[in-house]
């Protein structure tokens, strides 16, 4: 499978680095073919100009899609399958991942006559500082599953998945390093399983 691996964080020095490392080592055991998108490393523009805002809300067809948009739509459509890895912000992806959404799922692209491909597999690994436990008894796990299952995938994969790696909080570097190897195997795994 073509897989596009959308990685969206600030740091090289990160545990959602790590994941990302240890995912990609999973991809390319199983054969998979790898797409990158790193939206810091690539300096992606996140914030909509109103040109851009315009296109959406009127839906201006006769307005552009920007090149580097378009970049990234033509990349899914070369992939069957779509990994997003992150860090939990404020129970959210980081605003650089937010806008890559705001921006790459145009009208006439990915909704209002919507010509995206349906891709075999969407999954998102969640990188989150509280734990699951945490998570769930909050409600915020289920708010996440909402927003990126339900609204930003909906129908556009055949088979969606979220799973959050859970207890890295660096208040707590005992909780980390008890966490850090089972996480990392289970990144390892969602990739030779993709
Ligand atoms: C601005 C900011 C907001 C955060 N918000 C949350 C949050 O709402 N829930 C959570 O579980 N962790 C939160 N965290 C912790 C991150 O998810 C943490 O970075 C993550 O566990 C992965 O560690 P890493 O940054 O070393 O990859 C936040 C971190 C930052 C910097």
């Amino acid at each position: 499978m073509r897989v596009l691996v959308v990685y969206c964080h600030p740091s090289r020095t990160s545990f959602t680095h790590e994941v990302q490392e240890r995912f990609c080592e999973g991809l390319r055991a199983a054969g998979h073919e790898i797409v990158m998108s790193d939206l810091y490393d690539m300096d992606f523009r996140t914030d909509m100009p109103e040109e851009e805002f315009l296109r959406e809300t009127y839906y201006r067809g006769d307005l552009p899609v920007p090149d580097d948009v378009r970049a990234e739509q033509d990349k899914i459509e070369s992939c069957d399958g779509i990994a997003f890895i992150y860090p939990v912000f404020w129970t959210e992806a980081p605003a650089k991942l937010v806008g890559w959404f705001d921006r790459v799922w145009t009208a006439g692209y990915a909704y209002a006559d919507c010509t995206m491909r349906i891709l075999d597999k969407a999954l998102f690994i969640a990188c989150a500082g509280k734990t699951l436990q945490s998570l769930e008894e909050t409600g915020n796990k289920a708010a996440m599953e909402t927003v990126m299952l339900g609204d930003r995938i909906n129908q556009r994969a055949r088979e969606k998945r979220m799973v959050f790696l859970d207890g890295i909080s660096h208040y707590d570097e005992e909780l980390i390093a008890q966490m850090k190897p089972k996480h990392l195997e289970t990144a390892y795994e969602l990739g030779r399983t993709f």
